[in-house]
């Protein structure tokens, strides 16, 4: 069973929309030998799917709403590359999702250097301690000085950077890179359009074949650069990069495949196995024997053939077997686990075993939720899966009563998976659900979802607040006194808290009820 932990790696990648998220992706499961052929550029440009991008909506919006596993072995390793949601509507899908993982990719446009989705996605890391690798992408084409770039790295984000290799040449004069570790040159050659590994020359940078190659002053730039971070440049330090601060810098063109295979290999280098994890104030070490894991996600109508429930479980301690029967924490009750899969992409596989890392989709069970505990030792039980202020809120409708069952139904359901929150207003009258979400696209999933697989067709009312906020434990609901505009809103566990439509209504709050603390998340007791 060590053996098997030790070789796991899971990651994910995180970006900026377009910064090349999906192209790496693609490109990683190129070389690690998961597809045969990368699905070009062009043919996405028609379709927009991938081996990870599936889903009816994202394929009408374009965007990748929904994320999915996809594994692969290479060089030894077991890789877990978990896919996230490119769009910020779906920014609560992905922190979810980085609960699950033991490192991330970075990828950032060499053009654009740090966007603010980014910056986003690299906080929650930080707040984990997760390890954050970097990919400066788009080298082939004109970027930011290098040196720039680390130094954005080191300001913007506050994390130290060790360029692994160091880019030769820069837009349509970008030959290959130098890995300083290895003090080798790789060469790369393109080919149409990166749909296969691109060949690559290996030598010394004073190499006549490397020199030839490159322009005279790219060369000497290299050179003197590469001396300067020698000099003056920050050391690796693994320890430092293991707990997120620093981060290891690669560069390449993830379109060309420039650089992919040396990301990847040195990833699983560098990176770590699976860590143990903290429940309270015990730790559980991915090796202990007891099976544990959690829910970090739920997917339905994955497949439309088979309109069915997913429950993605991140295993955090020792191993799966099919049939197992493991406790479900939050309701004690004993559970058999017969139909666990491993998901790539669209197809599906069983699984019979899986270890600490692995990441397996539990078929059918309706009971489970978002951040479920599922353990052959009932003493675990895992908090990973934070909560995230709604942004936006909307009253939905069921314009057609006689489609009331199927329209709770789908709702409950959908509540139960995390989809988006509900908060409610406590009037008798109107029992209509206010919705509350990260981004509105999120309300679409609903609607989208009601529709398919409900057959429950929903108009959606927005409301114009923009916050809730909750009430400090144990208050007098009662003696609140709100300013015009606000309303008293509970949340599924009953908590109360004020819906706010102005940052001006929140201040004015505070003037109104003697300076009364107000909580982003749930208060605790
Ligand atoms: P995302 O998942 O992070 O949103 O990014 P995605 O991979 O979809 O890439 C966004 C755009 O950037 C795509 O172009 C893609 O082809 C391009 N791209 C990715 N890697 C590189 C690279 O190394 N060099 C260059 N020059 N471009 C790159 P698009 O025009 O938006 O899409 P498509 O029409 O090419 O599919």
């Amino acid at each position: 069973m060590i053996a098997e932990i030790q070789r796991r790696r899971t990651f994910a990648i995180i970006s900026h929309p377009d910064a090349g998220k999906t192209t790496l992706t693609e490109k990683l499961l190129l070389y690690g030998g998961a597809v045969q052929l990368a699905g070009s550029v062009t043919a996405r440009k028609n379709a927009r799917a991938t081996t990870s991008d599936w889903m009816e909506l994202e394929k009408q919006r374009g965007i990748s709403v929904s994320s999915t596993v996809l594994q692969f072995d290479y060089h030894g390793y077991r890789v877990n590359l978990l896919d996230t949601p490119g769009h910020k509507d779906f920014s609560e899908d992905t922190y979810r999702v980085l609960t699950a993982v033991d490192a991330v990719v970075m990828v950032i446009d060499a053009a654009k250097g740090i966007e603010a989705q980014t910056r986003k996605l690299f906080e929650v890391c930080r707040r984990r301690g997760v390890p954050i690798f970097t990919f400066m992408n788009k080298c082939d084409r004109p970027t930011r000085d290098p040196l720039n770039l680390l130094d954005e790295l080191e300001s913007v984000l506050g994390i130290g950077a060790f360029p692994v290799n160091w880019p030769l040449g820069t837009g349509t004069s970008f030959r290959g890179v130098y890995d300083r570790q290895q003090k080798s040159v790789h060469l790369f050659e393109r080919t149409p359009q990166g749909a296969y590994r691109a060949p690559v020359q290996v030598g010394s940078l004073a190499e006549p074949f490397v020199r030839e190659r490159l322009d005279d002053s790219d060369y000497h730039r290299a050179v003197e650069e590469l001396e300067m971070l020698d000099i003056a440049g920050v050391e690796y330090d693994a320890q430092k990069v293991h707990h997120g601060e620093q981060t290891p810098v690669f560069f390449g063109s993830a379109m060309n495949n420039f650089g992919v295979q040396l990301l990847l290999d040195a990833f699983l280098e560098r990176s770590l196995p699976p860590q143990p994890r903290h429940v309270g104030e015990k730790v559980i070490a991915p090796e202990t024997p007891a099976f544990s894991g959690f829910v970090f996600k739920i997917q339905a109508n994955m497949d439309p053939r088979h309109r069915d429930r997913i429950a993605f479980v991140r295993i955090c301690s020792g191993k799966f077997n099919r049939d197992m029967t493991v406790t479900h924490t939050r309701t004690g009750k004993r559970v058999r686990l017969a139909s666990a899969h491993r998901l790539f992409g669209q197809e599906r596989e069983t699984v019979d075993e899986a270890y600490a890392g692995d990441v397996i989709g539990l078929v059918g069970h309706t009971e489970f939720g978002i951040g479920d505990t599922l353990t052959t030792d009932p003493s675990i039980s895992y908090q990973e899966i934070p909560r995230f202020p709604p942004e936006c809120f909307a009253f939905l409708h069921n314009p057609n009563p006689g489609k009331f069952k199927q329209f709770r139904q789908g709702v409950e359901q959908l509540l139960q998976e995390g989809v988006v929150q509900v908060f409610d207003l406590r009037d008798s009258i109107q029992k209509i659900p206010l919705l509350a979400a990260v981004g509105p696209l999120q309300f679409e999933v609903v609607q989208y979802r009601l529709e398919s697989e409900y057959g429950a067709p929903s108009t959606l009312e927005n409301a114009s607040w923009d916050a809730f906020r909750w009430l400090p434990a144990g208050v007098d609901v009662k003696a609140v006194k709100l300013p015009t505009g606000c309303r008293l809103a509970y949340d599924a566990a009953g908590l109360p808290g004020v819906l706010f439509p102005s940052a001006w209504t929140r201040k004015y709050f505070g003037e109104l009820n003697g300076g009364m603390e107000l909580f982003d998340l749930p208060p605790e007791g």
